[in-house]
C-alpha cells in the first residue's frame, strides 16, 4: 500500500462520485489562511505502560497527513477537527480528545485540534448554529474524514456551505478507489462480505450483486441465507425477519452468492472468549448445525474454497470477519480469507475495522493494494454511489462546474 501517495495533482474523472468534487487545488491561496479541517480520528484507545490511556491504532491519523503537509507547506494554519466515540452531545471524559491530539502533535507538530464535536448536541443534529460556531474565525474547510462522511452531522456537511471548501488527499484518494468499483473493475470481480448482522447489510449486497461476478457471505450473517435454503442452523445468529429477503436476494443472484458449506461449531454451554479464553465442545460441522450447537466460523472446506474464488478474482472488495475470530477457535476462517485476499494479485480492497485489524494482526495489511479508513462509509458509498459529505463539497461555491 502506498500511503501518503497523492501529493500530485489529480486527474479530474468523468465518471463516479468524484465528479464535481472540490480539491485541495480548488481552494483559494491558502497562505497565511485558518483552514478548518475535518479528520476522522475514531480511533481505538489503549493504556500505555503507566496506566495512561493512549491511541492503540494510529493508522487513520498517519492517513491525514498528507493533506495537513500539503496545506502547511504552502503556509496555512491548519486547525483539524474531529469526533471520537458516541458520547451523545455531552462532555464525556472517556471521549476527550487528549491522547488523540498528543499522537497528532508527534506526527504533525505544529497542527491544532479542537474538542470533540460530538459533545455538542448541535453536531449530530446539524445544528446551523453549531456550524456557525464551528467555522468562525476559518477562512476554509477541507473534508479528509473520509470514514465520517455517511454521516449527515454538523461538521460534515455544514461548514461547505459557508467557506470555500474542499475534499482532502484521502478523501479523494478513498472516492477514487471505492468509485472505480462502480465504475469499472476488472473481472472476475469477486466481493466477499461478512461479520454478524445481516439486516444492516442487505442493501449493500444487492448493490454489490449488480456489480459482482460472485459474492461470498461468511460470518454470522450467513445463517439466515442457509436458514432461507432451508438448512437448519442450531442455535447459530440468524435474522428470522430477514429470510425472505435474503431468500429473494438468493433467487435473483442466479448462483454467484457463495454461502459456506461447512462450520466450525461450539457446543451447547459452551463460552466465547478472548484469545484462548473460551470454553466448550468445538467440532466441524456440515451445512446442517445441530439443535444446541452455534457456527462460529466457516469450516476449512468452505474457507479453501472461497480462497480459491479469491486468488483467481481480478478486483476483490473484502469487509467483515468470516467468524468471531477474537476466540482463536473460531480465527481460521477470517485467517484464510485475509491470507487469500493478500495473495490475491489483483487489486484488493479491504474496508472495516474489523477485516482490517485481521489484516494487521497477521502482518498482510501491506499485501492488499487499498485498505480503507471507513468502514460504514465505504460500505455506503458502493450502495449508494455518494456520501453526505461529498454531496455537500460539490454544492460548495468553489466547486468546479461539471458541464452537466
Ligand atoms: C467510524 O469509526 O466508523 C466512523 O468514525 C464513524 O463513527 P460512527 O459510526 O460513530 O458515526
Ligand atoms: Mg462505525
Amino acid at each position: 500500500m502506498a500511503e501518503g501517495e497523492g501529493e500530485g495533482v489529480m486527474a479530474r474523472p468523468d465518471r463516479g462520485p468524484l465528479v464535481g468534487l472540490p480539491l485541495l487545488e480548488d481552494l483559494p491561496p491558502v497562505e497565511g489562511r485558518r483552514v478548518l479541517v475535518r479528520v476522522d480520528f475514531n480511533v481505538p484507545l489503549g493504556h500505555g505502560p503507566s496506566g495512561e490511556v493512549v491511541v492503540e491504532d494510529d493508522f487513520r491519523i498517519r492517513a491525514a497527513l498528507p493533506t495537513l503537509s500539503w496545506l502547511t507547506d504552502r503556509g496555512a494554519e491548519a486547525t483539524v477537527c474531529a469526533h471520537l466515540g458516541r458520547p451523545k452531545g455531552m462532555v464525556d471524559p472517556r471521549f476527550d480528545m487528549a491522547p488523540v491530539r498528543a499522537r497528532l502533535a508527534d506526527l504533525a507538530p505544529g497542527v491544532a485540534m479542537l474538542e470533540n464535536v460530538r459533545f455538542d448536541p448541535g453536531e449530530e443534529a446539524n445544528d446551523p448554529g453549531f456550524v456557525a460556531r464551528l467555522v468562525d474565525g476559518f477562512d476554509a474547510y477541507v473534508n479528509d474524514a473520509f470514514g465520517a462522511s455517511h454521516r449527515a452531522h454538523a461538521s460534515i456537511v455544514g461548514p461547505p456551505a459557508l467557506l470555500p471548501s474542499a475534499g482532502g488527499r484521502l478523501l479523494a484518494r478513498e472516492v477514487g478507489t471505492l468509485g472505480g468499483l462502480l465504475v469499472d473493475p476488472d473481472r472476475p470481480f469477486v466481493a466477499v462480505v461478512g461479520g454478524a448482522k445481516v439486516g444492516e447489510k442487505l442493501g449493500v449486497l444487492r448493490a454489490l450483486l449488480e456489480r459482482v461476478d460472485a459474492l461470498i457471505v461468511g460470518g454470522g450473517m450467513a445463517f439466515t441465507f442457509l436458514a432461507a435454503q432451508g438448512h437448519s442452523v442450531g442455535a447459530s445468529l440468524f435474522d428470522a425477519g430477514r429470510i425472505d429477503s435474503c431468500a429473494k436476494l438468493l433467487e435473483e443472484a442466479g448462483g454467484r452468492i457463495l454461502l459456506p458449506f461447512d462450520f466450525v461449531a461450539l457446543g451447547p454451554r459452551g463460552t466465547i472468549g478472548e484469545g484462548a479464553q473460551g470454553s466448550g465442545e468445538v467440532r466441524m460441522i456440515g451445512a446442517d448445525i445441530p439443535r444446541g450447537w452455534r457456527g462460529l466460523d466457516i469450516g476449512p472446506e468452505s474457507a479453501g474454497a472461497f480462497a480459491e474464488v479469491v486468488v483467481g478474482a481480478r478486483t476483490v472488495f473484502w469487509n467483515g470477519p468470516m467468524g468471531v475470530f477474537e476466540d482463536e477457535r473460531f480465527a481460521a476462517g477470517t485467517r484464510t480469507m485475509a491470507t487469500a485476499v493478500a495473495e490475491s494479485k489483483g487489486f484488493s480492497i479491504v474496508g472495516g475495522g474489523d477485516s482490517v485489524s485481521a489484516l494487521e494482526h497477521l502482518g498482510l495489511a501491506r499485501r492488499v493494494s487499498f485498505v480503507s479508513t471507513g468502514g460504514g462509509a465505504s460500505l455506503e458509498l458502493l450502495e449508494h454511489g455518494d456520501l453526505p459529505g461529498l454531496a455537500a463539497l460539490r454544492h460548495a461555491s468553489n466547486a468546479p462546474t461539471t458541464g452537466a
